[in-house]
Formats: C-alpha cells, sequence, structure tokens
C-alpha cells in the first residue's frame, strides 16, 4: 500500500490530522493498535478552548460540539473554604471554553473518517516505523496472520505517550524533560446532575478535588489521592464522602450521588520531547508531550500541534515548500512550553504534596487569594485557562 502520510494512532491527534489531510486532498493512512471501540471507552478530560473549536470547525466536525457542548464563561476556585469566580469572559476580552468530552469529540471524528470511507486500521499489531531518517518512510504491522507495509511521504506519530513513533527515534537525537507528581486523581462519572453549572477547582486541607461534567445530566469528579491508592478499593460511597469532605456546604448541599459509570485513577506527569521532529517522522499529541490535567491542555495542545503539522504538510504537497516542515517544532514547543508551565503551577498551586509542611499550604492560600482579588492576577490564570492566542510567540526572540 501507498499514501503520502501514515498516521500511528487513532486518538484525537491522528483522527484530527487526517481529516484536515483529507480536506485538502492529502491522502493518509491511519493505523491504530487498539480497536475504535477501546479508544472510545478511555475517559479523558473534556474542557475545549476556542483555537480548539475553531479547528473542529476547519475539519467540518463541529456541529453536535455546537448542539451538545456547553459554553462556560467562567470557573471557580474553592480555597479556604471560600468560593472565588473567575470570570473568564469579562478578564479576557470575551473568551470562554466549551465543555465537551474527549470521548464525544473523537466518535464525532471517527464517524466523519467511516462516512468518508477514508482508510483506518484498528487492531494492527506489532506497528513498527522505518525508513524515516531517509527519504522512504515505511509503517508496518501485522492484521490477521498477515504482514503489511505502507510506503510513504511522512509519518506521523499520533500514537500517544506509549507509542512506538517516539521509541523508535534513535536514542541521543531527542532530549526529554520529565516531572512525575507524587499523588494520582481519582476520577469519578455519574448520570447525576453537575454539582455546580460551572466548574470547581478545590484546594482543601484533604486534598485537591475538581467538580467538572460531561453534560447537564452526567457528573465528572476526581479527588487528589497517594499514589498507592488501587481503584478496587474505592467503592462509590466511599468517593461520594470524601468529596463531601472536600466541598463547602453549599456544595455539600447541591451534591447529586448515584452509582459510578466509570472510576480510574491516572498518574500526574509532565512531559516534553525536543524536537518533535526526525527526518520524515512527526510527533504530535501526547507522543511528543504530557501536562498534568489541572486547567485541561493536552487536548488543546494536541489540536495546535495538528494545525501546524496538517498546514505544513499541505503546504508541501501545493505550494512545494518545506517551510512549515522545519518550522513545525520550534512553533509547537513555544506554544506547549508555555501549557506545560501552566499546568505544572496550577497543579503546584491545588495540591498536597506529600513532602511540604505546613507553610506551603499557607502560600498556596496566600497565592490564590491574591489570584483571586487582583485584576492582574485574575487575568493571568483566564487567559491561559481559555488558551493564549496562536501568535503568542510571533515577533519574539
Ligand atoms: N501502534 C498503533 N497505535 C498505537 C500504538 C502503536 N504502537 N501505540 C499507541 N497507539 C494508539 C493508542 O491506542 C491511541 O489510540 O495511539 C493512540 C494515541 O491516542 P491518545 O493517547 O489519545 O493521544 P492523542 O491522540 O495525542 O490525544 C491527546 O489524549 O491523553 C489525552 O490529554 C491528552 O487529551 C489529550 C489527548
Ligand atoms: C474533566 O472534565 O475531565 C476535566 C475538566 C477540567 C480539568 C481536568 C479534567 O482541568
Amino acid at each position: 500500500m501507498r499514501t503520502q502520510v501514515a498516521i500511528v494512532g487513532a486518538g484525537p491527534s491522528g483522527l484530527l490530522l487526517g481529516q484536515l489531510l483529507h480536506k485538502s486532498g492529502v491522502d493518509a493512512v491511519i493505523v491504530e493498535r487498539q480497536s475504535a471501540d477501546y479508544v472510545l471507552s478511555r475517559i479523558r478530560a473534556g474542557v475545549l478552548e476556542q483555537v480548539t473549536i475553531d479547528l473542529l470547525d476547519e475539519a467540518g466536525v463541529g456541529a453536535r460540539m455546537h448542539r451538545e457542548g456547553l459554553v462556560h464563561d467562567g470557573f471557580e476556585l474553592l480555597y479556604g473554604g471560600q468560593r472565588h469566580r473567575v470570570d473568564l469572559r469579562a478578564l479576557t476580552g470575551g473568551k470562554a471554553v466549551m465543555v465537551y468530552g474527549q470521548t464525544e469529540l473523537t466518535r464525532d471524528l471517527m464517524d466523519a473518517r467511516r462516512d468518508l470511507a477514508l482508510p483506518t486500521v484498528y487492531e494492527a499489531h506489532n506497528v513498527s516505523v522505518h525508513g524515516f531518517d531517509g527519504t522512504q518512510p515505511r509503517v508496518r504491522y501485522d492484521k490477521d496472520g498477515h504482514s503489511h507495509e505502507i510506503e510513504c511521504d511522512f509519518i506521523a506519530g499520533c500514537d500517544g505517550f506509549h507509542g512506538v513513533c517516539r521509541a523508535s527515534v534513535p536514542r541521543g537525537a531527542l532530549d526529554e524533560y520529565e516531572k512525575v507528581y507524587p499523588f494520582g486523581w481519582l476520577g469519578l462519572l455519574a448520570d447525576t446532575p453537575p454539582v455546580s453549572h460551572e466548574l470547581i477547582y478545590l484546594n482543601t486541607p484533604r486534598g485537591f478535588a475538581l467538580c467538572s461534567m460531561r453534560s447537564r445530566a452526567r457528573s465528572r469528579y476526581y479527588l487528589q489521592v497517594p499514589l498507592t491508592d488501587r481503584v478496587e478499593e474505592w467503592t462509590d460511597e466511599a468517593f461520594w464522602q470524601e468529596l463531601r469532605l472536600r466541598l463547602d456546604q453549599p456544595g455539600r448541599d447541591k451534591l447529586v450521588t448515584g452509582p459510578s459509570i466509570e472510576k480510574s485513577i491516572a498518574p500526574l506527569r509532565s512531559f516534553v520531547t525536543e524536537p518533535m521532529r526526525f527526518g520524515r517522522l512527526f510527533l504530535a499529541g501526547d507522543a511528543a508531550h504530557i501536562v498534568p490535567p489541572t486547567g485541561a491542555k493536552g487536548l488543546n495542545l494536541a489540536a495546535t500541534d495538528v494545525k501546524y503539522l496538517s498546514g505544513a504538510l499541505i503546504e508541501h504537497y501545493r505550494e512545494r515548500s518545506d517551510a512549515g516542515i522545519d518550522a513545525y517544532s520550534a512553533r509547537c514547543l513555544a506554544r506547549v512550553w508555555k501549557a506545560e508551565r501552566f499546568s505544572w503551577w496550577l497543579t503546584s498551586l491545588m495540591h498536597r504534596f506529600p513532602e511540604d509542611s505546613g507553610i506551603v499550604a499557607k502560600f498556596q492560600l496566600a497565592e490564590l487569594d491574591y489570584l483571586a482579588r487582583s485584576p492582574a492576577g485574575a487575568r493571568t490564570i483566564a487567559e491561559n485557562y481559555v488558551g493564549l492566542p496562536l501568535d503568542f510567540n510571533d515577533g519574539a526572540a
């Protein structure tokens, strides 16, 4: 088989890239290790920046998102037992975010790809990437007992943190930066109305909690838990009880509990690979970088990588220019590091770290109160939360 771009991974990055390339007449094949149902069963964050919304519209998959997504003009910080609203719209000159689950967005992309009969190989085993340091890259995989090879011009490594693409780059060619946090997030999804119409990020003596949602009838809650906790040990009742203890009284009064649909513990990590390109192999999304979920930047960063990558590849075929390809890594990383910084900072501000003494909690409360009360402080958090403008780094030294 031959194609122009072989995409490894059918998560949001790979699917969105495939869709944008198709819109501009560039051929791509997606090779995914898992089944489509398995990909859809992974529950991830769901707060979209305007840049991401615009890109989904450009890809022609935004209709259901606009119908069912919830526009959020602000969110609340709860610390020292008090709530403080961050008015995103007022603080950013009219910007907001959209709450729409990554699962739904992935489903929309999968449906669009199926309707267009674009080639996707699910349940591809032993995927391997070759020849990307020369001019004839190839992707090989096994399926139904047979070996297959795709010849291509470029490989897009959209295969997440544990994928094969980054791991196939010669040792020493990439620099990796990593921080692993000493706690996890226990998440619970339930078909109960959310405790509030906006998200609440909580800093409490018992640790961080987050009240989020997927719709007006489906809630998503998280609790900071020690990394040694096992999800099987957390009954639904124990989860709700702990959430009640972290909430304020109005929250406790409004909390509607119910059976969980999904419950899992996710570790928290900051991770960046530099550069995001090696020869004719490009890394995008979680294959290149991971953020802790505080602030919900992961999916949005993946979307901007894909915006730059699709633009670069389209420019290569249409205009015979490699300017976008050569600029890809630096353009992405300028944005990636800003979001990495924000996610690390918000994580540090909101969680209890086991090694910290009481003075750090006091520092956190003082900083949160400064952010909430100072217009400059509030703007800092708001402009990062809605996403920095795409041209933020233009003209920088
Ligand atoms: N071969 C083929 N496919 C693979 C391989 C492999 N060796 N390894 C992993 N994959 C697939 C995974 O099964 C997964 O479906 O690549 C896909 C990667 O998808 P994601 O992990 O969702 O990564 P990405 O598409 O970059 O999406 C980023 O996901 O983790 C969140 O916060 C993150 O929201 C962000 C988004
Ligand atoms: C979520 O709803 O899963 C979510 C929302 C906001 C975050 C992280 C996760 O910052």
